[in-house]
């Protein structure tokens, strides 16, 4: 069978997936992480994996950047393959001082200025928040690798360049981290009563002018993706 997006059989999937926005970094997940690992998605090299962490399948498919791309593979995950719970693995820009590169930042809600969610609230604001279960978990999971993460509110924009006006205000209003996709799939989760959870690993200091070499980038990156999982075990 397959989807508009998606080229894979029913089952291909586990009912959970962890999701990358890019897919080389999918196809890192896989061959570092899994075990019996096999590829089952390749249109348009949006790469998906499914394979098994400590015994349990799991799956690992990117959603690309940006609300329309990640909401689109969210959404027929959900409706086409039965996927219960997603895990979104990302990078993100920060603004607060006490946020530092590479820290992790957990996405309890997401703030936004796209217009995807008024699209479909009949133009309210929607609260983006992520399961509480997952979040939950995220934080037990942080504990038992004695992993220091930061949980709070993201914003989710459609521009990459944040101009300086909206950075101060994202500042005073507590932001932890600026992506483009949380506030878009946590929409599409509620909207199907599915689960999920935003996570990212800060890859630029806004206000700082400081971003992560790519070298540097995976290290930071695999601290998240075993956060991941071990959630992922535990909901
Ligand atoms: N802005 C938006 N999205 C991002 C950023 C950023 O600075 N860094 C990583 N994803």
């Amino acid at each position: 069978m397959s989807t508009f997006h998606i080229n894979s059989k029913k089952n291909d999937f586990s009912d959970i997936v962890l999701m990358p926005g890019d897919p080389v970094r999918a196809k890192y997940i896989a061959e570092n992480y899994l075990n019996n690992f096999k590829q089952i998605n390749k249109t348009r090299l949006m790469l998906a994996y499914t394979g098994y962490y400590k015994n349990k399948k799991i799956s690992v498919m990117s959603h690309g950047i940006g609300i329309p791309s990640a909401a689109l593979y969210v959404r027929e995950l959900i409706t086409e393959y039965n996927v219960k719970k997603i895990i979104r693995i990302g990078t993100c820009g920060a603004v607060r001082d006490d946020i530092k590169l590479r820290d992790i930042a957990i996405a309890l809600g997401a703030s936004t200025d796209s217009k995807f969610n008024r699209i479909r609230f009949n133009s309210h604001d929607y609260a983006a928040i992520a399961d509480f279960n997952m979040a939950y978990n995220v934080f037990i999971a942080s504990k038992k690798m004695n992993l220091k993460i930061h949980i709070g509110n993201f914003f989710t924009t459609d521009s990459f360049d944040t101009d300086s006006k909206m950075l101060s205000i994202l500042n005073k209003y507590n932001i932890i981290g600026i992506d483009m996709e949380t506030a878009g799939i946590y929409a599409v989760s509620s909207e199907f009563k599915v689960q999920s959870l935003s996570m990212c690993t800060v890859s630029d200091h806004i206000s700082k002018k400081e971003s992560v070499s790519s070298k540097d980038r995976e290290s930071s990156f695999n601290d998240m993706i075993i956060l991941s999982l071990e959630t992922a075990l535990l909901v």
